[in-house]
């Protein structure tokens, strides 16, 4: 592989469909994050890729927590190397679509706050 595109493997699906491993040649800058390779994607390739974050790279939203390569972290403060990454949802969350699942904790649902439970 050239140093000048790294591939990434990012799974997709929704919770209606079985997920699937689609890959991307994006291109490599030294430093680059996940979240750098994956919005490439978006901007350039599919705007139906899903991934949700917030502060890019501040890692002070939170929201960004996906696996790589079978790890969970943050999308944005993980480094991408030339070798590339598997990019997938948290196992452990509701999947919503692609990346984003729902890491809303039950008590901050707006839901919980009408009812008087939050
Ligand atoms: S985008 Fe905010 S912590 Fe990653």
């Amino acid at each position: 592989m050239s140093a000048e595109t790294v591939t990434i493997r990012v799974r997709r699906g929704t919770p209606e469909e079985p997920s699937r491993i689609e890959t991307f040649a994006v291109p490599y800058t030294e430093g680059m994050s996940v979240l750098d390779a994956v919005m490439w994607v978006h901007a350039h390739v599919d705007s139906t890729l899903a991934i949700r974050y917030a502060c890019i790279n501040a890692n002070a939203c939170k929201e960004c927590m996906v696996r790589v390569d079978g790890k969970t972290g943050y999308a944005c403060t993980s480094r991408l190397g030339v070798e590339g990454a598997l990019i997938e949802p948290l196992d452990n969350k509701a999947l919503i679509r692609d990346l984003v699942t729902d890491i809303v904790p039950p008590k901050e649902r707006l839901a919980a706050h009408l009812a008087g439970d939050g």
